[in-house]
């Protein structure tokens, strides 16, 4: 690098603090650079704290990765004990007492929402945030509209059941992919209803991937190749924006962490807040039963005594077909990256524990400059790391730790792949699992689904169409959180698909070509 010019001496600077931690390479094309690319990678360099990276890199690499995929935990394992165990199933009985302790927990506004949206989702492949995603619902609600209008509906029920107004903070986290166009989006959408003093986006922490021998890859000349830290990296930046102070500014005390990515996501969900609450837990993990062993998905359990969530590469297949009295697998409780915590619990997190939580290390396939030739490789099989942390990370450090099982069809359905990849999680699935769920929520109230001949179709849940596909029926979340209040609109009622129930009223037969 040739020292010359406007801003150099910095660049100078900056290239010894690289050269000491041996990453000295970054500068390798500068000379070919024009004014702003050497400023824009100045800038990227500035705030990176090399000798850290570095200390990450040789951490996790001596801690295998975090994953442990070489050792496996089988013997040290134990399944979640029915003591600290709820579920939406096996305890119908208390779900109205959960709900509602929930709900005046909502109504005196000390329950927040928190977003994980900093992901790149690269297997999704679009150019955009997951959030904004559209998945082709008859009303063409993205993810975070849908969101948007459910914390809008549980207000609403919370102030009708309390008869006092309150808020429900949502907290989202982006990343420096992901905020401007995230912020841009709701500006567009007025905040989806909600007050924008409400709404507080903060961005997560980046980290460069490295080659295998720790040396941070560059995306193009003058660019480091930057991915976000893993949605584990909300910790640091609880921190970095004081976003705790700010939970406890407006007397927050329950907060729940929830993935972008799920279109059945009951955020803020009372029953599961009602539930931890009850328990007095610090931290709780809403679960779904896994049925199948060779599902990939990671667990819930205990290990050597302690809460953390096993992924499916840490166990042999043996011990992942183990099953209980019951009949159900042993360990089956599925992680889905659906949280409680309280405010106090984060506030500990993020002062005294999250130094300690180490990164795990993702083997990818990243395109990258070579450094000797200055062509780029775009590698067919993983050339290098990423390193992130995980939401899951700080389990161990519960004192009061719970979990809570929900029914996958009513919960759960991510949105991973783009539909042309393959047949799973995909908008094709996800919508599906919110008609199908909608279609549901409109039986169980009373109402029927006739063909076109006037016949009744059976009231059998989750039933699909002649064609395969289930019976089209979207209701908006203004009008139903979780499938309640649908009777005065549906009971004894006979709907022709497409239905649609909204704001607007009850609209049949819409014609939308899907
Ligand atoms: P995934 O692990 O599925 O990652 O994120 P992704 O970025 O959405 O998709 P791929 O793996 O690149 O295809 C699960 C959740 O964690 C969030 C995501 O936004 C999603 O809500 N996340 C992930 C973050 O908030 N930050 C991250 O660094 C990674």
């Amino acid at each position: 690098m040739e020292a010359a010019g406007e801003g150099d001496e910095a660049a100078a600077a900056l290239e010894q603090r690289l050269a000491a931690g041996g990453q000295g390479h970054v500068l390798r094309f500068w000379a070919e650079l024009g004014g702003a690319a050497r400023r824009a990678l100045v800038e990227e360099l500035r705030d990176m704290d090399v000798a850290e990276i570095n200390r990450f890199f040789r951490r996790a690499r001596e801690d295998g990765g975090g994953s442990g995929a070489a050792v496996k935990l089988d013997g040290r394992m134990e399944p979640v004990p029915r003591d600290v165990l709820g579920s939406a199933c096996r305890d119908r009985g208390l779900l109205p007492r959960w709900e509602s302790r929930g709900l005046a927990e909502i109504a005196g506004s000390r329950v927040a929402a928190l977003l994980l949206a900093g992901g790149q989702g690269t297997r999704l492949g679009v150019p955009y945030p997951k959030g904004m995603c559209d998945v082709g619902l008859p009303s063409r609600k993205t993810l975070f509209h849908l969101q948007a209008q459910r914390l809008r509906r549980l207000q609403q029920l919370a102030e009708e059941q309390h008869g006092t107004p309150c808020h429900i903070p949502w907290y989202i986290m982006t990343s420096g992919r992901t905020m401007e166009s995230t912020k841009e989006f709701f500006l567009k959408h007025h905040y989806f209803g909600l007050k924008k003093e409400n709404i507080i986006f903060f961005q997560q922490g980046m980290l460069p991937a490295l080659g295998f021998d720790g040396k941070i890859l560059l995306e193009e000349k003058g660019k480091i190749a930057m991915a976000p830290d893993g949605n584990g990296g909300l910790y640091r930046a609880l921190g970095a924006h004081s976003i705790v102070d700010d939970m406890e500014r407006r007397g927050v005390q329950s907060v729940h962490v929830y993935c972008v990515d799920n279109i059945l996501v009951k955020v803020a969900d009372p029953r599961f807040i009602g539930f931890c609450l009850e328990k007095e837990a610090d931290c709780g993990a809403k679960v779904v039963e896994k049925t199948n062993p060779m599902e990939p998905v990671g667990v819930v359990c205990r290990v050597d005594g302690v809460y953390q969530v096993v992924e499916y590469s840490e166990i042999s297949l043996a011990t992942a077909q183990k099953r209980g009295p019951d009949g159900r697998l042993l360990f089956n409780a599925g992680n889905i990256a659906n949280h409680y915590f309280t405010t106090a619990f984060l506030k500990d997190v993020v002062n005294t524990y999250e130094p300690r939580l180490q990164h795990h290390v993702a083997e990818k396939k990243i395109p990258h400059v070579d450094i000797a030739t200055g062509q780029l490789i775009l590698p067919e099989k993983p050339n290098g790391i990423k390193m992130e942390k995980f939401v899951f990370d700080i389990f161990q450090f519960s004192k009061k730790f719970v979990v809570y099982e929900v029914l996958r069809e009513d919960e759960f359905s991510p949105l991973k792949n783009a539909d042309s990849q393959n047949g799973k999680d995909n908008p094709t699935t996800a919508r599906h699992a919110l008609m199908s769920l909608h279609h549901c929520w409109v039986l169980n109230a009373g109402g029927h689904f006739v063909d076109e001949n006037g016949t009744r179709i059976p009231a059998i849940p989750r039933l699909k169409d002649a064609n395969d596909l289930p019976i089209q029926c979207e209701i908006s979340p203004l009008i139903s959180y979780g499938g309640e209040g649908l009777e005065k609109y549906v009971k004894d009622r006979e709907f022709r698909a497409p239905l649609i129930i909204d704001e607007d009223g009850i609209h049949e037969l819409v014609k939308n070509g899907m």
